[in-house]
């Protein structure tokens, strides 16, 4: 699969309110790339702008791929609520893209991806029947079904228990190799793991934070891990030069 890198540019505003100003970040291709920032700065809002879904809030500015391509028809998204359909059955949330599109379900493939995800023999369950973690593993299958070369997740373990987390963050980092990963986080610990480079999202702009080098995902107990997620904490904890 080609992936392409994105930047995004601009002025990020909801009505006449600044949201954001002077964003200036960009997502290399082929790698994780991690959003963080104080609740309510706009980062499901542009996450969803790259998704191309529909926001409250305006950017004055550009996304683009960087590959000179549009990005329609690139990118899906893991929301930061897993959104599964609570009537249907794990199979029928994991197939619902091409059923809304009027287009044949791919069962086999779907079945396929619910055993990757760890979830084989659950196909039929409802989500109101799985726990917390196994919702986010079929919302995982749903995303991957749609093979876009542009993922999205919008904090998508944070609900999880810190040893679920880190299981469905190796899952996440082997099924999405290769591809152009947003991962929007409040979790210093899951950049440092996940993150090839993150940027700090403040009203006054976008900075770019420092990782450890190397592959993804990254062990927990590596020392320059554990580094990075204290660093990444205290700057966090800075106000973003104007
Ligand atoms: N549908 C909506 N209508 C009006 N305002 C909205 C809507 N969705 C989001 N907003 C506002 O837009 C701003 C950015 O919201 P957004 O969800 O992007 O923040 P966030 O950085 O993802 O926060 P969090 O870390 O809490 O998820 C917030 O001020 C929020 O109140
Ligand atoms: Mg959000």
């Amino acid at each position: 699969m080609t992936s392409a890198g994105l930047s995004i540019q601009g002025n990020l505003w909801l009505g006449p309110t600044s949201l954001v100003r002077d964003l200036d970040l960009r997502a290399p291709a082929g790698t994780w790339t991690c959003l963080l920032g104080g609740s309510g700065v706009g980062k499901s809002t542009l996450g969803r702008m790259v998704a191309g879904l529909p926001v409250a809030a305006r950017l004055d500015g550009l996304i683009a791929a960087d590959d000179g391509n549009p990005l329609q028809g690139r990118v899906t998204m893991l929301g930061q609520q897993d959104q599964l359909l609570p009537w249907a059955s794990a199979l029928a949330n994991v197939t619902i893209g091409a059923r809304l599109r009027g287009t044949r379900p791919d069962q086999t493939r779907a079945r396929a991806l619910l055993a990757q995800v760890g979830l084989a023999g659950l196909e039929d369950r409802r989500p109101a029947s799985l726990s917390g973690g196994q919702r986010q593993r079929v919302a995982l299958a749903r995303t991957l079904i749609e093979d876009r070369p542009i993922v999205v997740l919008d904090e998508p373990f944070t609900a999880l228990d810190a040893a679920t987390r880190a299981a469905m963050q190796d899952l996440a980092a082997g099924l999405l190799a290769g591809r152009t990963v947003i991962l929007i986080t409040h979790d210093p610990l899951e950049a440092a793991r996940l993150g090839h480079m993150a940027w700090h999202i403040t009203p006054q702009g976008s900075r770019s934070l420092v990782l450890p080098l190397g592959p993804v995902p990254r062990p927990l107990d590596d020392p320059a891990v554990l580094q990075a997620q204290a660093d990444l904490f205290s700057a966090l904890s800075q106000p973003c030069a104007a």
